[in-house]
């Protein structure tokens, strides 16, 4: 059995994305001490933005023709869906940025949608178990002022669960700022209930993703 993980966080040192997926984590590790966890960390390691447009221009180009740049880029959409399609189950951990989702995280993505494996049916990965962790400093749902400012986890969503077919689970944690923003403390009660659903959350869906049994679809 094995686990892919991914994290997208700038500031690891403080990370509450990181923190909620260690919770998913160690269930599946409890559950399968020796399994092999892949890690890709897109802050530490970043994809390079220029790289998903080599990989698409590639297509049109006949193989002898490819740049090297061009080559390197298919390598590395490659490693990057294998990351994927060899694991049993996926863990991403992905924080809002910019009232959008992690730059980091949208290159990853495009690179890997390259691939003709995943490409444009989802085959490779439907079905797939997997939970998705996402943070919000602020709070964005029904009623407050700033509802549907979140353009994150929706679209994530949307790519995950709909495009590439994962089985999927989502914790979300809102209100990551409150402690750290002295003008949000009013909200220090509501934030706190929703880091432990949170938390709960994490914990939940961790075993439910340490209960797939080599669903591993390629
Ligand atoms: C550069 C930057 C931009 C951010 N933009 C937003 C934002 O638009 N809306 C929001 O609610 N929180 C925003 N935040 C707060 C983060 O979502 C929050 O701190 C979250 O906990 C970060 O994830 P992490 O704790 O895993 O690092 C931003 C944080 C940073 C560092």
């Amino acid at each position: 059995m094995s686990l892919f993980r991914l994290d997208a966080s700038i500031l690891p040192a403080t990370s509450a994305s990181r923190s909620l997926a260690d919770l998913v984590e160690a269930e599946w590790t409890a559950s399968h001490p020796d399994s092999i966890v892949t890690r890709r960390d897109l802050a530490a390691d970043p994809v390079p933005a220029t790289v998903w447009a080599d990989a698409v221009t590639s297509k049109f180009v006949a193989e002898d023709q490819r740049s090297a740049q061009q080559n390197e880029a298919r390598a590395l959409a490659t490693t990057v869906a294998d990351e994927l399609i060899d694991a049993d189950a996926l863990l991403f951990a992905v924080p809002l940025y910019n009232y959008g989702v992690s730059q980091h995280f949208k290159t990853w993505f495009d690179l890997a949608y390259t691939d003709p494996r995943i490409d444009p049916e989802g085959t490779a990965l439907n079905g797939k178990p997997a939970t998705l962790v996402t943070v919000l400093g602020g709070n964005y749902a029904p009623g407050t002022p700033k509802e549907g400012w979140d353009h994150s986890t929706g679209w994530l969503r949307r790519v995950l669960e709909d495009v590439w077919g994962l089985d999927l689970r989502v914790v979300q944690r809102p209100f990551t700022l409150v402690g750290v923003n002295p003008a949000m403390d009013a909200f220090t009660d509501v934030a706190n209930e929703l880091k432990d659903e949170a938390e709960k959350s994490a914990r939940v869906y961790g075993q439910e993703l340490a209960a797939t049994r080599g669903t591993k679809v390629a």
